[in-house]
């Protein structure tokens, strides 16, 4: 069994998936960031498939939108780069672009049920990009992080683990993201490493 993962920030979860022992085959990017750095410091195939690259033209600033963003074959493009690299297994940690259905159905479904998420919030409270934010703002006095099969709906899909963690006084979004990262370096990989041994390669 040979995993790909997703990365477009710092890239702890990734480095705890490397302490872990878990066969990381491939580490693949929306954007340069440490993540790729580290994967490429561990001597790991890497992928950097540039968002900008799959968006429409540039507005007069010179800045690339959303809106212009090619989704879909964007997520097909790194399905197939994954493939070519081996990945049997998919780990978004930290990926900060939205896959589309395109990347589960790829190749007759090759990615189906084999892509997993880590989200900093105990999903279903608190989906979307600023769960941290969104917990403190909302009083939660415990907030956690939820590793799940990942679908073409953001945030959803089947939970296989949860772990909470205590908001204190006096939190902000770094100090409680932290917590909640402490928590996802030992839960990911472990579950990360449960659910391979189940599918049983
Ligand atoms: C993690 O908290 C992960 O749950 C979150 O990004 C962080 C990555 O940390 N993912 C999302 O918010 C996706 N919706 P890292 O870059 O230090 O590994």
């Amino acid at each position: 069994m040979r995993l790909a993962v997703l990365v477009s920030g710092t890239g702890s979860i990734l480095e705890a998936m490397l302490d872990a022992g878990l066969p990381v085959q491939v580490v693949g990017a929306d954007r340069p960031c440490r993540g790729l750095r580290i994967a490429e410091a561990a001597g790991l195939d890497t992928v950097l498939l540039a968002r900008s690259q799959w968006t429409g033209a540039p507005d007069a600033d010179g800045r690339t939108s959303n809106q212009g963003f090619e989704r879909e074959g964007y997520s097909r493009e790194l399905a197939a780069a994954l493939h070519g690299r081996g990945a049997d297994v998919v780990a978004m940690a930290g990926f900060g672009t939205v896959l589309d259905s395109s990347f589960f159905a790829w190749d007759g479904g090759r990615y189906r049920e084999r892509v997993l998420n880590t989200h900093p919030s105990l999903l279903p409270a608190f989906p979307g990009w600023h769960a941290v934010r969104d917990a403190l703002a909302a009083g939660a006095d415990e907030s956690g992080c939820t590793v799940h099969l990942a679908i073409p709906e953001v945030d959803a899909g089947p939970i296989l683990a949860q772990r909470a963690v205590p908001v204190r006084h006096g939190d902000d979004v770094t100090t409680l993201h932290e917590r909640i990262k402490a928590a996802e370096r030992e839960l990911y990989p472990a579950t990360i490493a449960a659910f391979v041994n189940d599918l049983n390669f």
